[in-house]
């Protein structure tokens, strides 16, 4: 009684909690409401505990704390889609070893009969080992990848298609013959399917590869839930695993893309966009004092940040330019584009960290049609998010994404360090535009560089 009520606090949490990091200004409420959630759940688990031997559960706590409290002080915010990476490969892991000890000791689960395990329990745990292998050598090979330790190669399709069909007849013959054999060859050739699902998948598909292995991560252990009857597992599994689906799915549309286009069409970038870069190419450079007075005398100024607004810290930086363009009567907004940056939600947060009111921050389909009437863009750190080929040129990488329409803008302020390209690889005809001013040069020092020369 007490441990259901317990896990019933703890699920309705996490639904206040996914609710509220939802949104940037609700995130932090969010947070609270997870971790007074993931608390109640421990202590669920540890009325729940066939064991009186508490100190392994209390010590679990403990080490996973410390490393988990260790490991978000040192991380930097360039590096957290490699985080998450990681950290759903032990989730990974942790559904494939909880099938494994069903499987191998089923009669402390309840999930066996006097004559075998459960067929249901055999079909939890052979999904649940699938699923965690998937997820677990998945995500590694996403976090190597991410860290750019390892670039990817081709898979064919067809190798896929056999190990796909091959996991399907596997997990058919365990629940039919409860062969142990088959259940290791079964995790096994998910591992394999793991990698290679993720290996080919390169360039701008990253963020939804992360977020469809939170998706599976969430699957899995759903399935463990029901082999182990626990109701809490089996909840909070089906929100992650809907969560992360969902959000797959807002990343491809942001991205113009079908899921089954991300995971199957071997997006590595094109070596003929590479080729195209124009750094020989004419292009209209400028001074921070040219931007100071530009910006005095505009009407309204839209900023887009992007990556390297993350990369050179230059949020405080920006927040001190709005707030003296406000001063002077000008019109100030923040335009976000679903995937700038490198994770979900990457720049509001860290506008939100520098104070950024949200009433200045505006998604892509909110602002677009602002830039037409509006006097200057300031790029910061932002290319792909904003680069016409998205929408020009059916050969890109990039064709299909919906942009920021900074084009539409009388003047554009480009800062960024070099000509060089964004993540997707591809030049930008942007740079090159009558009405661009390239501000080569660190995103936070140049824009500290223009709040100088305004002052002066
Ligand atoms: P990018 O297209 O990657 O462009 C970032 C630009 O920042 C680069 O061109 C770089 O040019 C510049 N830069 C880097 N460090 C700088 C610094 N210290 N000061 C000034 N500029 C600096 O970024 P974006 O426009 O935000 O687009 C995001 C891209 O990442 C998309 O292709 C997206 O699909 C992909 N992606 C997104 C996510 C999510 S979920 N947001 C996750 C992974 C990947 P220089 O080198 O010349 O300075």
């Amino acid at each position: 009684m007490i441990v259901n009520s317990l896990y019933l606090i703890a699920a309705i949490c996490f639904i206040f909690s996914l609710r509220g990091l939802s949104k940037a200004e609700s995130a932090r409420k969010g947070n609270l409401y997870g971790i007074f959630g993931m608390a109640t759940a421990c202590v669920a688990a540890y009325f729940a505990a066939s064991t009186t031997d508490f100190w392994f559960i209390l010590a679990a706590i403990v080490v996973g704390g410390v490393i988990g409290v260790f490991i978000a002080r040192v991380v930097s915010m360039t590096a957290l889609p490699q985080m998450v990476a990681g950290f759903h490969s032990l989730v990974g892991l942790a559904a494939m070893l909880i099938s494994f000890s069903a499987c191998f000791a089923p009669e402390l689960f309840r999930t066996s009969t006097s004559s075998g395990i459960k067929i249901m329990s055999l079909l939890e745990m052979g999904l649940g080992s699938t699923i965690g292998a998937i997820t677990f050598l998945g995500s590694i090979v996403a976090f190597l990848k991410l860290q750019g330790i390892y670039n990817g190669n081709h898979v064919p399709l067809s190798l896929n298609a056999l190990l796909a069909s091959s996991i399907c007849c596997l997990l058919l013959y365990f629940m039919l013959t409860e062969s142990e054999e088959a259940f290791l060859l079964l995790a096994a050739v998910s591992l394999l399917f793991g990698a290679t699902l993720i290996a080919p998948i390169g360039g701008a598909d990253m963020p939804v590869v992360v977020s469809m292995l939170n998706s599976y991560s969430g699957w899995a252990t759903s399935g463990i839930g029901f082999t182990i009857n626990n109701d809490l597992l089996i909840i909070t599994g089906a929100l992650v695993g809907a969560s992360g689906a969902i959000l797959s799915y807002i990343m491809c549309k942001g991205m113009n893309r079908s899921l089954w286009n991300v995971l199957f069409t071997q997006g590595q970038l094109k070596s003929s966009d590479a080729s195209t870069l124009g750094e020989s190419r004419a292009f209209k450079g400028g001074a921070p004092e040219d931007a100071a007075f530009i910006l005095k005398n505009a009407n309204s100024v839209i900023v887009i940040p992007g990556y390297g607004m993350a990369t050179s810290k230059a949020q405080y930086a920006l927040k001190e330019l709005g707030d003296l363009l406000k001063k002077d009567g000008i019109s100030v907004k923040y335009a976000i584009h679903p995937v700038a940056g490198r994770m979900p939600g990457h720049m509001n947060v860290l506008l939100a960290e520098a104070d950024v009111p949200y009433d200045d921050v505006f998604e892509l389909e909110e602002i677009n049609r602002d830039f037409a009437s509006c006097d200057v863009v300031y790029i910061v750190g932002a290319n792909d998010v904003v680069n016409p080929a998205a929408k020009n040129d059916p050969s890109c990488s990039i064709y299909g994404m919906p942009i920021l329409e900074a084009e539409k803008a009388k003047i554009i302020l480009f800062l960024k360090r070099s000509m060089g390209t964004g993540y997707a690889g591809i030049d930008n005809e942007l740079f090159y535009a009558p009405n661009t001013m390239m501000l080569l040069g660190d995103a936070k020092k140049t824009t500290e560089d223009i709040i100088k020369a305004m002052r002066e």
